[in-house]
């Protein structure tokens, strides 16, 4: 099949940097926020990092144009009917996800694909809410997506063949590389990742090491980009409380389950980058 209009909905974190890259990457591309301010900070998210791309010499002021040409936003779900794929980028909650995915199935025309750029739910519950559970896949996108090159492409047993072969290419073409994935929570990255995080807040809870130490012994020992701490700051910890009950509730093994200080920064407002506080202070800039 042909991808020639992209559908994105949410317009936060993910949904931005996945609108951006595909409205970039030459395709037409429509977001959905729930309500108009929301949509237009989510459009303002955009037009700053294409903003930065120009300043930083990596994307021509014409290129950047083009892109913002090509990216419509709206709150309206019918917009999207016409799309030949929808990513869904929404808080990670089941409920939520597989109401939005039983409207999308409803409106979108039959030959549309429907995604999930989910962190830890698995693809399965979601494709039952619809009736193409053929043409419904994972698609696992990472933070930050202008940049992280990986998109993890999951396959539940109902997938397609040609389906998952042909979003495989249609991410090649947005310059990312796919890996293939069996549906499973949290997929291959998650799975490893979220466990590592959490050890972390629970190293910090015991006491090895300072929030500063524990993240330059990661950066400096290891050589990762950023050290823990910093990472669910940037992840959001909001985020990453619903995808550690997620896990656990899947696989009912303690290294997946939140460790209290995550629970008690979320109920504290402390949600990272994202509120001005998390590990970090963030308010000064
Ligand atoms: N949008 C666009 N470009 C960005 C960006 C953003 N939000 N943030 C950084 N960049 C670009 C910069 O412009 C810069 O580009 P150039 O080198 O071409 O100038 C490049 O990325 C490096 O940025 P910086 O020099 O400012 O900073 P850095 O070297 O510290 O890199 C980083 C920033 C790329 C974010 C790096 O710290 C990193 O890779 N961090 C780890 C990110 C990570 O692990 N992501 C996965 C999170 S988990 C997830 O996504 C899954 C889930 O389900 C929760
Ligand atoms: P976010 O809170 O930044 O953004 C979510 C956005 O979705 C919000 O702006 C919200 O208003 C909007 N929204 C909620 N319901 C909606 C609906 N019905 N229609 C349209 N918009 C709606 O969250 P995020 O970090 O962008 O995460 C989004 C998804 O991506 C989650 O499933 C998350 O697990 C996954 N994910 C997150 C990361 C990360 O690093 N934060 C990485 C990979 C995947």
């Amino acid at each position: 099949m042909k991808f020639e209009k992209i559908g994105v909905v949410g317009c936060g974190l993910m949904g931005a940097g996945i609108a951006e890259v595909c409205a970039k990457s030459g395709f037409e591309t429509i977001v959905r926020e729930v309500n108009d301010e929301l949509l237009e900070k989510g459009l303002e998210r955009i037009g700053r990092s294409l903003d930065k791309a120009v300043d930083k010499g990596k994307l021509e002021e014409a290129e950047k144009d083009k892109a913002l040409g090509r990216l419509t936003g709206t709150t309206d779900l019918e917009d999207l009917a016409d799309c030949d794929l929808v990513v869904e980028a929404i808080v990670e909650n089941l409920e939520q996800k597989c109401e939005l995915f039983a409207a999308l199935d409803g409106i979108v025309k039959k030959s549309g694909v429907l995604a999930s750029n989910t962190s830890s739910l698995t693809i399965t519950e979601m494709a039952m809410a619809t009736n193409r559970t053929e043409r419904f896949l994972g698609l696992h996108f990472f933070n930050p997506v202008p940049v992280m090159k990986l998109v993890e492409v999951v396959r539940t047993i109902m997938t397609d063949e040609q389906v998952f072969e042909e979003t495989k290419e249609l991410i090649r073409s947005l310059g990312k590389e796919p890996v293939s994935c069996r549906d499973n929570s949290g997929f291959i990255v998650n799975r490893l990742l979220v466990p590592y995080l959490l050890d972390a807040i629970r190293g910090l809870e015991e006491g090895i090491g300072s929030v500063e130490d524990i993240d330059k012994a990661m950066q400096l020992g290891c050589g990762y980009p950023m050290g823990p701490l910093t990472l669910l700051d940037f992840v959001g910890l909001d985020t990453t409380y619903f995808i550690a009950n997620i896990m656990f509730e899947e696989y009912r093994e303690k290294r997946f389950a939140p460790p209290p200080l995550l629970k008690q920064m979320v109920l504290a407002g402390r949600l990272g980058r994202k509120s001005g506080r998390g590990f970090y202070d963030y308010s000064k800039g």
